[in-house]
């Protein structure tokens, strides 16, 4: 069947959270970078930069401060009545390098690039193959001929690829989707959502618990996995402390699983959506590698990336002031026409190295590898092993969030 159509106009502005602009953000975006390219939005009390040159500079720029943690603990969670849960939640963030500016971010970059290797990604490779066929093979057996793509698929998978490669027992997999979707709500929730808060709390006290004492077995047995790995990666003078090894383990279960979920199910969906492409992609695999950066680029996970003004920039004409905060947008960058011709068609042929769905400059993805990886192989055995794939009666599902792109639910129907 075709695919059912909640496809209305898009909402005039810059209300990226109208449910119409959640479902389809492209026009506004466009609207915007052409109209308004550095724009003040008073609902949201930020800039949003939209235009492919400006975000590029600007995620290249040092003034644009990825230190957007600490300021607000510092103003918020530094006094006496300050939820303590509340505090060590924001001090595990504080220790993402993602949330980091130089030197503090070399440093945590430089320990993690030692362990993170391109050699440990691609050793991972035969496994993401056996746990993608474990999981379409659990699809196929219950003959139901639906699937939804995200939660019985992308999400076991991505999460199970990251926790092995951490070295988190099979066993104890499971309470980590939880886990995560409270801390979700900590990362990308509005900063003064006191429930998102106070659960994402609870759940960050959780994790770091857990890992902790994973931590602890590791350093009295090591083991051969990115844990052990981080626990043993030094420099001439350095190595991370206790807490930063617990506090980098969650930034990569947390950096790692949510957004290749994204791309997993926006490349289904795209190639669903665009046959064309997809016959191109079948009778030509090595369009693979093409395709999933054009994935990234058309519809990718990374909608917006934030900073915060550590000086004041001129940037199109506009002031940008000391202590605002800026959501720059790969998401409109990526089809800037200015960069990309028709920049609005899904074309797996296109070359487009430049795009900027993993960001650009010093906190350019360290997963990039890893992603391409797990989506280069589960994209193509999905439409393979799933035959006459196909959209059933109810429309794909986004996630109503301002900074990344994923659905919640891909409800798709297939010839059991
Ligand atoms: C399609 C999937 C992914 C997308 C779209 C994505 C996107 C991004 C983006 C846009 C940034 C830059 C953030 C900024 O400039 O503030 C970033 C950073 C990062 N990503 Fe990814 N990511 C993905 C997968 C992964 C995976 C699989 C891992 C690891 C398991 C990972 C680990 C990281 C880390 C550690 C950083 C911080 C790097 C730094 O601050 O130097 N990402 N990612």
């Amino acid at each position: 069947m075709s695919e059912p159509s909640g496809t209305v106009s898009a909402p005039s502005g810059d209300d990226l959270l109208d449910p119409r602009a959640v479902a389809d953000p492209y026009p506004l975006l466009a609207a915007l970078r052409e109209h308004d390219p550095v724009h003040w939005s008073a609902r949201y009390r930020s800039w949003f930069v939209t235009r492919f040159d400006d975000v590029s500079a600007a995620l290249r720029d040092p003034r644009f401060s990825s230190d957007r943690i600490s300021p607000y603990r510092r103003a918020r969670l530094d006094g006496p009545d300050a939820d303590p849960a509340l505090r060590a939640a924001f001090g595990v963030l504080e220790d993402w390098m993602v949330f980091k500016d130089p030197p503090d971010h070399t440093r945590l970059r430089k320990l993690l690039s030692r362990a993170f290797t391109p050699r440990a990604v691609e050793r991972t490779r035969p496994r993401v193959v056996e746990l993608t066929d474990e999981l379409l093979d659990a699809v196929l057996r219950r003959a139901t001929g639906r699937v939804d793509l995200i939660r019985d698929f992308a999400y076991p998978l991505t999460a199970s690829v990251t926790a092995e490669l951490l070295g988190v027992p099979r066993a104890d997999q499971d309470r980590f989707k939880d886990w995560s979707d409270r801390i979700t709500g900590l990362v990308f929730g509005g900063l003064t959502d006191a429930g998102r808060h106070a659960a994402g709390a609870a759940g960050m006290a959780e994790l770091t618990d857990y890992l902790g004492r994973l931590v602890e077995q590791h350093e009295r047995e090591p083991a051969d996995d990115l844990l052990s790995a981080l626990i043993s990666a030094r420099d001439d003078r350095d190595s991370l402390s206790h807490d930063e090894v617990i506090a980098t383990g969650v930034l990569l279960l947390f950096a790692g699983h949510e957004t290749t979920t994204n791309l997993i199910g926006s490349g289904v969906l795209a190639l669903l959506r665009h046959p064309a492409q997809r016959a191109l992609l079948d009778a030509d695999p090595g369009l693979l590698g093409g395709a999933v950066e054009e994935v990234l680029r058309f519809d990718g996970p990374a909608k917006t990336v934030a900073r915060l003004m550590a000086e004041d920039v001129e940037l199109g004409g506009r002031r940008l002031l000391r202590g605002q905060r800026v959501f720059l947008c790969p998401s409109a960058a990526n089809r800037d026409p200015a960069v990309f011709a028709e920049p609005d068609a899904f074309d797996i042929t296109r070359r487009n190295g430049r795009q900027l769905g993993f960001g650009v400059g010093l906190h350019y993805c360290l997963g990039a590898p890893l992603a391409r990886l797990e989506a280069s192989i589960a994209i193509p055995r999905v439409l393979e092993r799933l035959p006459g794939l196909r959209f059933r009666d109810e429309a794909p599902h986004w996630a109503p969030v301002l900074l990344s792109r994923g659905l919640e639910r891909l409800p798709l129907r297939f010839d059991p």
